[in-house]
């Protein structure tokens, strides 16, 4: 695949502008995620883009209610987090790349929460077992902007108790990035385990900055200097402008050649974009994370999340109907903690 633009919805300036935090909340919440149509078909709400154009193209449809196969439940959406990729998709990158080419509609998001109202045969999960998520694949017709999901329980697993649905739904997409990350980078070998994680004030970077500890790597954050208390209060190191030399750089900012120049020799580096991977120079080990469901590893981390172990984030939880605004508000940058729908 040839290099493609870089889209606004994966670019980052210094000079983004700050969104004010608004508190999470659960007034605009709806109880009831199914309703029955004129002609007796049980349907619900679903976010997607017909023919995408950014957050303009959004549009909220009414779709039946189906049930769940061999091995797979029916989720209540509780929450929905607006991620980059769903700019991407909303706004025709992913199209434009080729990944997508659906004939009606494109789904839009990746993770969620919620509760299990039905389960189909060998699924194993009871109908009120509270989940989470991780629908990954660019090319299908729904997503997890959804009442409702019907999704393989080898995508989910258990939230565990104290850990509300809202923030557990910020963990599956990028606690399993940054769990995947590591896996490229293995262990940190004795006396190279210096690692720089570029964005590390972003989600992947903030779950990769608190995760790769146990893998033997000492950790500096890039970040921008407003982001200094958060980082270090991961335990790592920060900075907001990085020397070349590092043993492993791990890409989340998507700063791409210039964050494989700080990679000292025979070093390693590990990007976040699959369609735009830097070409290796001067022995350095070059491999691109592309996120995919393992349920174990995602109990583990939301059994994580719900100790304190890993900083997972709500920047604002806002109706289904308000997509659009959180795509309109995470495109202008600077935002911290993640938009989360809520169906
Ligand atoms: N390949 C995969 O499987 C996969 C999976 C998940 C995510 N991703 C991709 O990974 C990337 C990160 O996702 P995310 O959810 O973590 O995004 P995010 O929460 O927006 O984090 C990105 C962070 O990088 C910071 N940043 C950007 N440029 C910087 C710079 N020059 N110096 C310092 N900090 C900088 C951003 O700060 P500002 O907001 O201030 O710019 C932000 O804090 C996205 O491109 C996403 O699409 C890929």
């Amino acid at each position: 695949m040839g290099e493609l633009q870089i889209p606004q919805w994966c670019m980052a300036t210094a000079e983004h502008k700050r969104l004010g935090a608004n508190p999470v909340n659960t007034a605009t919440s709806r109880t009831t995620s199914s309703r029955t149509a004129t002609s007796g078909t049980a349907t619900f709400r679903t976010a997607v883009v017909r023919t995408p154009g950014g957050p303009d193209a959004i549009e909220i449809i009414d779709v039946p209610v189906t049930e769940p196969g061999p091995g797979q439940v029916r989720v209540r959406v509780a929450a929905a987090p607006v991620n980059p990729v769903d700019l991407g998709v909303a706004g025709g990158f992913f199209h434009a790349a080729g990944l997508i080419d659906q004939p009606a509609h494109t789904g839009l998001g990746w993770e969620f929460a919620g509760t299990v109202v039905a389960a189909g045969p060998g699924a194993g999960l009871a109908p009120g077992t509270r989940v989470a998520g991780l629908v990954d694949g660019f090319d299908r017709d729904f997503g997890t902007y959804a009442e409702q999901l019907v999704v393989p329980v080898t995508a989910l697993a258990a939230v565990p108790d104290g850990l509300d649905l809202v923030t557990a739904s910020t963990v599956p997409l990028n606690g399993l990035t940054a769990a995947q990350i590591l896996d490229l980078l293995g262990d940190a070998p004795a006396g190279a385990n210096r690692l720089l994680v570029t964005g590390a004030a972003g989600a992947v970077g903030g779950y990769l900055a608190a995760l790769a500890p146990e893998r033997g790597w000492q950790v500096t954050g890039l970040a921008r200097a407003e982001d200094e208390e958060f980082v270090r209060g991961l335990g790592a190191g920060f900075t907001t402008r990085a020397e070349p030399g590092w043993d492993a750089v791990a890409d989340t900012a998507t700063l791409q050649e210039p964050a494989l120049a700080l990679v000292r020799d025979g070093g390693a580096f590990v990007g976040v974009r699959p369609n735009a991977v830097p070409a290796a120079e001067r022995g350095i080990t070059v491999a691109v994370v592309m996120v995919h469901p393992d349920s174990s590893r995602l109990s583990g981390l939301l059994a994580r999340a719900a100790s304190g172990g890993l900083p997972a984030r709500v920047h604002a939880a806002l109706p289904l109907d308000r997509a659009a605004d959180a795509h309109r508000a995470l495109a202008k940058g600077g935002v911290r903690g993640r938009y989360v729908l809520r169906p």
